[in-house]
């Protein structure tokens, strides 16, 4: 890799390269498991350093300064080139450049503070009713915590996005998108070139795939266009009152990709990061007592009163230091560029990991313990690229206010109304295109009522 230079810039220096043990960095990353591989990378030490996997050549940045060159300071020279345009066509979350303008810009309002103030009731409403009707259906002494809280961000998701309640079709529309997930998350690391091999291996997941896509595809179409109406303040009906203007230059293609995006961006990651907020509530019965307390102190009547919920925002961060959903991203350089006199070179898959940065001894001293105090009176946004839990710089997650609320909200009332039990443990990680736990995950709730 040393016959990389830049014409005229052979003063700059190389990146260093991981040393690799075998022929094939495809086979040394089966071998270890991703995460484990990614570490051994990030060990090294170096602020950049370069390994291929498959016909990609990657950079993994290691540093907080370099992540934010490449993800604030010069973003517009790396782009997204995701699986995850498959069946989504252009929509904000993998655009690059002006496309991405674009579609990001007429978003914007709706994710505005007062569209999420007209919503909160909404929120809270859905939240009481879910545990309730839970109360009574869920056998209490094993809970499947992902489903758990995959049906209550399924109704949220739903009732705040799309602007109807689509809690019957749960069932149908959660296994497709998790499907969808484990598809594009495999696609990436397809190194197989023989086409008969290759048809062989993949031709029935890709089938099953379109079939998925054309659901969720129908949902959201007879969503947006049925003769009941969306509920004023959905995302979906800033969309549609933008949609119907006479200024409107959207497709009505692009429309209903945004929207299936948004839903795909926001469901999981918000379900999972519960997931992961309740293994380690399930781990700390002190600190659980400590939220309690906090909760029963102080009374919930808009949105603002989430603040005064201090202990338990700053549980919640620390959970997503500790396990951020996006544990990892990746940009395309699109030119050659130059960071701190390093050469970074056209094509170049950027890799960046939240999981590896929010981890490391060298950003958040004790990072393998779970701290919640360091988050108490710290604003995030503060913490620049060190914190990348929702993203860095103009490309940070659109639904974060959101999404935080719906958080807030659940645990707030989980915490309420149950003491959580440990059952098994630490379900381990499962790096998928998002950082899944390697089992399904059970906890008893023991009621606190
Ligand atoms: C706990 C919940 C969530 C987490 C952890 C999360 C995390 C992230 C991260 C890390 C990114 C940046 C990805 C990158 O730079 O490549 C991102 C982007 C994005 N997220 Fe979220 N997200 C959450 C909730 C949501 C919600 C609720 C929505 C929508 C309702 C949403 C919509 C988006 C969109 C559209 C983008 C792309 C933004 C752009 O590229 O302009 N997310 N999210």
């Amino acid at each position: 890799m040393n016959n990389h230079s830049i014409k005229g810039t052979e003063s700059l220096k190389e990146i260093p390269v991981y040393p690799q043990k075998y022929l094939s960095h495809n086979f040394e990353l089966l071998l270890k498991g991703r995460l484990k591989f990614f570490q051994d990378v990030f060990d090294q030490g170096n602020e950049l350093i370069r390994f291929n996997l498959g016909k990609r050549k990657i950079v993994l940045l290691c540093s907080e300064k370099a992540i934010h060159h490449v993800m604030h300071g010069n973003y517009r020279n790396y782009e997204k080139r995701t699986a995850f345009n498959m069946g989504f066509g252009s929509n904000v979350f993998t655009a690059s450049g002006d496309e991405w303008t674009k579609l990001r810009r007429p978003l914007v309002p709706a994710f505005s503070n007062r569209i999420l103030e007209e919503n909160f009731s909404m929120i809270t409403n859905i939240t009481d009713e879910y545990f309730r009707d839970q109360f009574k259906k869920i056998h209490r002494e094993q809970v499947d915590v992902g489903l758990f809280f995959s049906r209550l961000i399924f109704e949220l998701t739903t009732n705040v996005l799309i602007g109807k309640n689509l809690s019957d079709q749960f069932e149908t529309i959660h296994s497709d998108l998790v499907f969808s997930n484990v598809y594009f998350n495999e696609y990436n690391y397809r190194f197989v070139k023989n086409p008969t091999l290759y048809k062989l291996l993949y031709a029935k997941k890709d089938q099953k795939f379109k079939e998925s896509i054309e659901r969720i595809n129908n949902l959201v179409k007879e969503s947006l266009f049925s003769s009941t109406s969306l509920k004023e303040n959905s995302v979906s009906h800033r969309m549609m009152s933008l949609f119907q203007s006479k200024d409107n230059t959207m497709s009505e293609e692009t429309l209903i990709n945004q929207i299936k995006m948004l839903i795909f961006a926001g469901y999981e990651t918000t379900a999972t990061t519960l997931l992961w907020f309740t293994y380690f509530l399930s781990q700390n019965k002190n600190l659980q007592e400590r939220i309690f307390e906090e909760i029963c102190s102080h009374e919930l009547h808009n949105i603002d009163d989430l603040q005064s919920l201090k202990l338990l925002r700053s549980s919640l961060l620390e959970s997503m230091r500790m396990r951020p959903l996006g544990w990892a991203v990746a940009r395309y350089a699109i030119e050659n560029d130059v960071y701190n006199e390093y050469q970074i070179l056209k094509d170049d898959c950027v890799f960046i990991s939240p999981y590896l940065i929010q981890n490391s001894e060298k950003y958040f001293v004790k990072s393998g313990e779970f701290v919640p105090e360091r988050f108490l009176n710290v604003d995030i946004r503060d913490l620049g690229a060190k914190f990348l839990a929702f993203g860095h710089g103009p490309r940070r997650c659109i639904g974060e206010d959101i999404g935080f609320t719906q958080l807030m909200v659940a645990s707030r009332q989980l915490i309420k109304m149950f003491h959580i039990e440990d059952l098994h443990g630490d379900p381990g990680l499962n790096p998928q295109s998002t950082l899944m736990p390697k089992k399904r995950y059970f906890v008893k709730f023991k009621n606190r009522l």
